[in-house]
């Protein structure tokens, strides 16, 4: 089977009301769990790539993997998407190694920690999303800025992140600014910002509404039902996990992430695609700890990285079966870039927003 578009595959999404886990990837390991677990539930997935990922691979790498990937697994759809894009080269380069998709994050200028104006936001981000829409390929926004509710700051991964305290306006997504961007850039999916943060430390304490805003993806779903909705920063960072990183020599001050039913709720609410890189990288570690620790005499990296594959694939069945992706993939028949971008040329895939009122 082809590589699908992201586009195509949040459009089935939002038609049969489930969500897509977008997890990230730097290595084979990573690729061959996530694809693992798909299979044995029949999920649909997106592959996504950092900048950081694809200086630590290499572009060729990551390519030829991922064309493995879909040789390997035939019958799994596989959206394979740039993560952050932080200018127009980044995200015109992914296209060209066979990336179906890419995110257009101008909610930070391209150092990937000022955070921009949204005049600059919307320009670069319809730029881009005109190149790509004429290649097939699919387009995510941001609008608004990650990062916690409770200190006003962005948990910087890999030198992306904002700089400095924010306040409320920009942690927490306009809604008329939401339409209003989405009309002006032609996105395929928002991302938008409602209190999370990448990174294991997202909240010191168990989240409630104070400080994971679940409300704004709700009022943004309702003015604006079509978009498909995209939740950053959603990992779960689960008890069990940290604990086992820490009995096995870890040392991660006790932390929440997102729980798993507030993402539930958000795919209730127009959320299709939700990121999730932290717990897989936990999940791995705390096995590789485990290894180190009990096995101090182990040397050969297989008897590490294949418990560490075991921890990984359970996690995203598990994540595949709770946003209700699992059983979507063999009814999947990929378009075409070509065709999607004929498609994009006809108007057909135009933001449907015309009757969208603003607020009350
Ligand atoms: O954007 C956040 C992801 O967790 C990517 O992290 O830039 O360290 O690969 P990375
Ligand atoms: P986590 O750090 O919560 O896994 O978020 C990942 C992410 O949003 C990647 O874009
Ligand atoms: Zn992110």
């Amino acid at each position: 089977m082809a590589k699908i578009t992201l586009r195509q595959l949040l459009d089935d999404a939002a038609e049969r009301g489930y969500g897509v886990p977008a997890f990230n990837i730097n290595n084979m390991e990573q690729g061959l769990a996530i694809m693992e677990a798909a299979d044995t539930v029949d999920a649909p997935v997106i592959i996504q790539a950092s900048r950081g990922a694809r200086s630590y691979a290499g572009d060729i790498m990551l390519s030829k993997m991922v064309d493995a990937l879909v040789e390997m697994f035939p019958h799994i759809p596989l959206c394979l998407h740039q993560d952050h894009g932080n200018d127009e080269a980044t995200c015109a380069t992914a296209i060209q190694h066979g990336f179906t998709s890419v995110m257009m994050d101008g909610s930070l200028h391209p150092d990937g920690k000022t955070v921009s104006d949204y005049g600059y936001n919307i320009d670069i981000t319809r730029r881009v999303a005109e190149m790509a829409h004429w290649i097939g390929a699919s387009v995510e926004g941001e609008l608004g800025v990650l990062g916690s509710l409770e200190h006003g700051s962005g948990e910087k991964e890999d030198g992306h992140g904002a700089e400095g305290t924010l306040g409320h306006d920009l942690l927490l997504t306009d809604p008329d600014q939401a339409i209003d961007f989405v009309r002006a850039t032609g996105v395929d999916a928002l991302a938008i910002a409602m209190g999370t943060s990448h990174g294991a430390y997202k909240f010191t304490r168990k989240p409630d509404g104070e400080i994971l805003a679940m409300r704004v993806v709700e009022e943004i779903h309702r003015r604006l039902p079509t978009t498909h909705l995209v939740m950053h920063g959603s990992s779960s960072v689960p008890q069990p996990l940290q604990d086992m990183f820490n009995v096995f020599g870890g040392e991660m001050p006790q932390t929440w992430g997102v729980p798993v039913e507030e993402i539930v709720r958000g795919i209730k609410h127009g959320v299709r695609k939700v990121n999730i890189d932290t717990d897989c990288r936990l999940a791995m570690t705390a096995a590789f700890r485990k290894v180190a620790l009990q096995s101090k005499s182990e040397f050969d990296p297989r008897k590490f990285l294949k418990p560490a594959m075991d921890a990984l694939r359970e996690l995203c069945r598990e994540r595949f079966e709770q946003f209700g992706t699992a059983g979507n993939a063999s009814r999947l028949k990929p378009i075409t870039l070509a065709d999607m971008a004929r498609r994009y040329r006809s108007g057909a895939l135009d933001p449907k927003i015309e009757h969208i009122t603003q607020a009350a």
